[in-house]
């Protein structure tokens, strides 16, 4: 459920119409509902209650220092993969025991700098990188936890460039090879292993994948406390996938999910991690763009608008669905046609749908993408010098820029010129 709800024939977020911001910030942009994200944020944290557990919001998905506010306010941890996402979590005011870190190409530099800010945990990913980091935390005279990732070869049935958790991915360490590359970690006197950390893909619509991986991941517990492992946290990560088609896709909720962690990791007695972005901010987000022109093309009609593949560029990379509704919404018994939804960019791949039935639209109409506030925004680029464009947070009846669109001056002044032209 979201709050991009129409009210009287009028697309609204939350109570605001998005028209009226659209006259205000000029489009494209993308507009998120405080109520949304936490919504999901709560419903991650009551999946989990009566356990103890963090979760750790993935930002990756949306990274802006206003979402982040509004979620460590709820007490969000965040899931950081680089030394930029550290750095925004930290000016956001999250603490440094609220933040992990995951990703496998973490470099000396971003160890060291996450060592001295404050560290929850690292999710170490190969022994060459354990080994900086032991040398990182020697050298600052302190113990870096650790969990270790495990790659569980567990398929996640979902799009392949978005799965992580099969054997080919260069994700984590084999989990047959965990007990050994543990007893190395033990033996390194610059870290201190806490707990195990999996994750296995992004837009899981069933919840068999998840069970497997975290059965596996109960055994490797048991096996790893025989040994002598202190193993009291494991983090989960993230992977729980939205219903982009939402009279077709139901995917499970974060209460049947939690249900599932409870059931299969409950007995062992573990802090619980869990590390979702695209289910808190996917839906808590829309793309608002206007139609420049129809076009008739030989046996169809192109809607081109004035987003493109730079601002949204899910469409083109995975072929992903996304709902486009107009802003106003259609008149009853309205013939709907098909169209083509293009945008300016001068590449075929920069086409966001085929022959999507909509109501007619005409020049000048205003258009929302639905699910687009998770990898959205933050996989955004500048292709054909089109700006970045603006973010925007409703709350209720207020809305507020939090990111503007920077103008073409500022654009072209990033580049400098040497002194021979
Ligand atoms: N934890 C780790 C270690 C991850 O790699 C990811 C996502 C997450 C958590 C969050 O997963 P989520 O709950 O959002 O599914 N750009 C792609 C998605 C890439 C996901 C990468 N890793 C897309 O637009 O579909």
């Amino acid at each position: 459920m979201d709050h991009f709800l129409y009210r009287d024939g009028v697309l609204h977020a939350e109570d605001i119409p998005v028209a009226e911001i659209a006259a205000e910030v000029g489009t494209p942009f993308y507009c998120y509902s405080t109520a949304t994200l936490e919504r999901h944020f709560r419903l991650f944290d009551e999946a989990l209650a009566g356990t103890e557990h963090l979760v750790c919001y993935a930002m990756k998905a949306a990274s802006n220092q206003a979402i982040l506010k509004t979620l460590a306010a709820l007490g969000a941890g965040m899931d950081v993969v680089s030394g930029g996402e550290y750095a925004r979590a930290k000016a956001a005011g999250v603490p440094g025991d609220r933040i992990v870190f995951s990703g496998v190409g973490k470099t000396h530099d971003e160890i060291h700098a996450a060592l001295s800010g404050g560290i929850r945990q690292f999710n170490v990913e190969s022994e060459p990188e354990m080994a900086v980091i032991n040398a990182v935390a020697l050298e600052l005279g302190v113990k870096a936890p650790i969990t270790v990732r495990v790659n569980p070869d567990v398929d996640a049935k979902t799009h392949a460039k978005i799965a992580t958790g099969k054997s080919e991915n260069k994700f984590g360490i084999p989990i047959s090879r965990a007990r050994e590359v543990y007893a190395h970690a033990a033996s390194l006197p610059g870290l201190e292993v806490i707990g195990i950390d999996v994750h296995i893909g992004s837009q899981l619509t069933e919840l068999a994948p998840f069970k497997l991986a975290y059965e596996k991941v109960a055994a490797l517990t048991e096996e790893l406390r025989a040994d002598g492992h202190d193993i009291r946290r494991l983090d989960l990560g993230g992977g729980l996938g939205i219903p982009y088609e939402r009279n077709n896709e139901a995917p499970p909720l974060p209460v049947e999910y939690g249900a599932m962690v409870k059931e299969t990791l409950g007995h062992l007695n573990v802090e619980i991690e869990i590390e979702p972005g695209r289910l808190i901010a996917g839906n808590a987000g829309i793309l608002v763009s206007k139609v420049i022109y129809v076009k008739e093309g030989e046996d169809r009609k192109f809607m081109i608008i004035d987003g493109a593949m730079n601002d949204l560029i899910r469409p083109s990379m995975y072929e992903a669905f996304h709902e486009i509704v107009p802003l106003k919404e259609a008149e009853p018994g309205v013939d709907f046609t098909k169209y083509d939804i293009v945008g300016p960019v001068c590449e075929t791949g920069d086409t966001f749908a085929k022959e999507r039935n909509m109501p007619p639209v005409q020049s000048g109409d205003l258009v929302a993408f639905r699910s687009a506030g998770a990898y959205g925004a933050v996989m955004a680029s500048e292709y054909n010098t089109r700006p970045l464009i603006p973010e925007v947070l409703v709350k209720g009846d207020q809305f507020a820029v939090i990111r503007r669109r920077p103008t073409f001056e500022e654009m072209i002044n990033r580049d400098t010129i040497p002194e021979w032209l």
